[in-house]
């Protein structure tokens, strides 16, 4: 399933195989966007083709949508399911206190509001992710495109009042084109360094009309599986205040990954 791996994908694999340890028969599951939750989205897959798992996906784009299917996973929409038993996806940041940038891939909408319908969100990701201090991820910010240069400027002004290092916004482009997101809206992308009070700067940015939705994900993430290249896992649990450490390793022949912790 692995092939060849660079260090950073064996990071992400470790850290989707150990997350998927989470999801049981009969869960419906909030399945994330990225190249992290991808691996995820695979490893249930396979975990639906060989292993007899049971369980219905509520994706957060399109384009895991897309996967979950060529994968074997049953998809539903989050409407069907109503409320999911766990959530898990990637992110860009994510800090001690488990708080989150999100919306790299621009899915951040779709992506808050299934993990805040899910009774966990367990966050993917390699060790590059952990920061002390959230922001020198630039922080994506879903805004309506009616008006969205007159948005850009109120942004530009609330964040004179913020608690950050940079103010730069940019619009997200794909090409020559502004990035449209699922949901039809733009990016703006702020380009802040340092966030000294991440609470503060969503709601203020949330309350700006034309904004849909930021990247700050605050008190949503209940645990993170942190991967590394060579195959270990952490696991640190927001709510128990554990930290969790295991190992997988490659198999010599075919270069699968198996679990040795057990
Ligand atoms: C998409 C996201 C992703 O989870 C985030 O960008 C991390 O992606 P990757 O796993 O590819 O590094 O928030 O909107």
């Amino acid at each position: 399933m692995t092939g060849e791996l660079s260090p950073i994908d064996k990071a992400k694999f470790v850290a989707a195989k150990r997350a998927a340890q989470y999801v049981e028969s009969g869960m419906r599951v909030g399945l994330g966007t990225g190249s992290t939750a991808a691996w995820l989205v695979k490893c249930l897959g396979e975990m639906v083709q060989n292993e007899g798992l049971r369980i219905k996906g509520v994706p957060t784009s399109t384009r895991t949508a897309q996967l979950a299917r060529e994968v074997g996973i049953e998809v539903i929409s989050l409407d069907e399911a109503k409320w999911l038993d766990v959530t898990i996806d990637g992110a860009d940041e994510f800090d001690r206190n488990l708080n989150l940038i999100k919306g790299g891939g621009g899915a951040h909408l779709q992506e808050k509001i299934v993990a805040t319908a899910s009774d966990q969100m367990i966050v993917i990701a390699d060790v590059s992710k952990s920061v002390e201090t959230l922001g020198a991820f630039p922080l994506p910010l879903e805004v309506i495109p009616f008006g969205w240069q007159t948005t850009k400027t109120i942004v530009e002004e609330a964040l004179i009042g913020m608690d950050v290092m940079g103010r730069d916004v940019s619009l997200r482009m794909n090409g020559d084109r502004p990035f449209i997101t699922d949901e039809g809206n733009h990016i703006l992308d702020l380009h802040l360094n340092r966030i000294g009070n991440a609470r503060q700067l969503s709601l203020v940015l949330n309350q700006i009309p034309g904004v849909v939705e930021n990247g700050l994900f605050i008190d949503i993430c209940d645990a993170v599986v942190i991967g590394y290249g060579d195959g270990r896992v952490e696991v640190r649990d927001i709510n128990a205040g554990s930290v969790e450490e295991s190992k997988f390793d490659f198999l010599e022949n075919d270069n699968l990954f198996t679990d040795i912790s057990d």
